[in-house]
């Protein structure tokens, strides 16, 4: 048996996004996501065995709560057998600032890193439905480029796989907004939404969403990617807004970045939204267009930090 192994993973961002569980222990979705994996953010994991009485967590070099990586240990432990107490210790190269969820690249390096040391086989598949029950983003961020969560109906079925595994020239700028008020968990937002009455009709538009968003990609059609992908997110964020306890992540500076978004598009340029369980949001262009558009959003937010990304690679040792 090896001592520590060492793996690392992306996060990723959606383009359908995963807002509501089917089955909530499980991490079953009510749709099918697909995401794109980003090369500049991620998480580097490495674990052991120890003999400390419990599973231990170094995150950024400081020793953390492990209940919730605890939990996913005693679903492995369930599922593959006994195994001693682990030591983790993850960096996460993921601007926490930018609200930008680490669980994606967390549970998948995990997961990697637990493969590597219990020895287990490295089929893909079966990463993805593991990482799943960590974070259900995070059975997406195993792979490179574009990956689909295939939503599935039970634990075996529901697993994310490699869409298409090349750059096709999609930029995402992050712009780095802090949070004015106490976050909602992706969970506790997710189980609200469903809620909503226009949830269903969401998760109906989301499956046909998500056929012509694979045919955009595989035309390298960005601008296509870019409407269907923005109106699926603002769609998201509808249904908590429409909940039966009402909640937003948006922000004043989220929503004039979404405006200041649509006005450069009617100006002629691409450039879209999407925006995730936190008032960041990512804006969806293209290489030749993204220093230009860059430049607009400092000049226009000034008080703002912004970072680019592009597709990213599958996860790996080291
Ligand atoms: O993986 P979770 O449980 O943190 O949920 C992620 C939900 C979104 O980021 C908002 C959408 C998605 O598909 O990644």
């Amino acid at each position: 048996m090896k001592n520590i192994v060492t793996a690392r993973a992306h996060t990723n961002i959606a383009l359908i996004k995963y807002w509501g569980k089917a089955d909530s222990t499980l991490n079953i979705p009510t749709t099918s996501s697909l995401s794109m994996t980003l090369d500049q953010f991620y998480t580097t994991t490495a674990v052991e065995f120890t003999e400390s009485p419990a599973d231990r967590l170094i995150l950024n070099q400081q020793e953390t709560d492990a209940t919730r990586v605890s939990q996913f240990l005693m679903m492995m432990r369930a599922k593959y057998g006994q195994f001693p107490n682990v030591k983790i210790t993850s960096e996460n190269h993921v601007p926490t600032a930018a609200g930008l969820a680490s669980s994606a690249s967390s549970f998948a390096a995990l997961t990697a890193a637990m493969f590597g040391l219990l020895e287990l086989e490295k089929d893909d598949a079966e990463l993805s439905r593991i990482a799943r029950r960590g974070s259900g983003s995070a059975s997406r961020s195993l792979f490179g480029n574009f990956a689909i969560w295939n939503k599935g109906s039970d634990d075996r079925s529901s697993f994310a796989e490699s869409f298409y595994n090349q750059d096709i020239g999609l930029s995402m700028i992050v712009a780095e907004i802090s949070s004015e008020k106490k976050k909602m968990s992706s969970t506790k937002g997710m189980q609200l939404a469903q809620t909503a009455p226009t949830y269903g009709a969401w998760v109906e538009k989301s499956a046909y969403q998500l056929e012509e968003m694979k045919s955009a990609i595989l035309k390298k059609d960005i601008e296509k990617i870019g409407l269907i992908a923005q109106d699926n997110a603002l769609g998201m964020h509808e249904q908590n807004r429409r909940c039966e306890a009402p909640f937003d992540y948006f922000t004043k500076e989220t929503q004039r970045v979404v405006d200041f978004t649509a006005q450069c598009y009617r100006a002629g340029l691409l450039a879209f939204v999407t925006i995730d369980a936190g008032p960041n949001v990512k804006i969806i262009t293209d290489h030749a267009t993204e220093k230009k558009l860059l430049a607009k959003f400092r000049a226009e937010f000034p008080e703002l930090t912004f970072d680019v990304a592009h597709a990213g690679g599958a996860y790996e040792y080291l």
